[in-house]
């Protein structure tokens, strides 16, 4: 099993970041528990700001046979009409996450681009949405 944990813009932040939205957690954090937990699960990290190199990662994972993608793609999510048609391209499937409950925010973080394309969206758990879209990715598998 291999999955790419792919979190976009201003994500490298989380544990610092605004922390009465994102929390507390780092990524690095995370990443150590979902390795700890999953042990038989492969798991692969990338951040970036760049859009470009975030549909980089789609193909790449796409090419190299990953099972899964958990995307938190930030604030690309509401704009980015790319990152839909990349998710509409490739056969691995992709996991929408956000730690916040978009939802219950500002009216322009409410739609989501790229939730059409994806297997399933997870928001508003904090940094738990990680293990959450792992979750759903395996469960998709049974
Ligand atoms: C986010 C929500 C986005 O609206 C925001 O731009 C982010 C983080 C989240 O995880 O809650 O950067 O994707």
């Amino acid at each position: 099993m291999k999955i790419l944990i792919l979190n976009g813009p201003n994500l490298q932040r989380l544990g610092t970041r605004e922390p009465s939205v994102y929390g507390t957690t780092t990524m690095q954090e995370c990443l150590a528990a979902l390795a700890a937990q999953y042990s038989d699960v492969e798991f692969d990290y990338y951040q970036s700001h760049v859009e470009g190199h975030l549909i980089e990662q789609l193909y790449r994972a796409d090419e190299a046979g990953f099972d899964g993608v958990v995307l938190n793609a930030g604030a690309y999510t509401h704009t980015s009409i790319a990152l839909l048609d990349a998710i509409r391209a490739i056969a691995v499937p992709v996991v929408e996450v956000h730690l916040s409950n978009v939802h219950s925010r500002e009216p322009f973080r409410h739609h989501s681009m790229i939730s059409a394309a994806c297997a399933g969206v997870i928001c508003g758990f904090g940094i738990d949405v990680y293990r959450l879209g792992v979750e759903a990715l395996l469960g998709r598998m049974k």
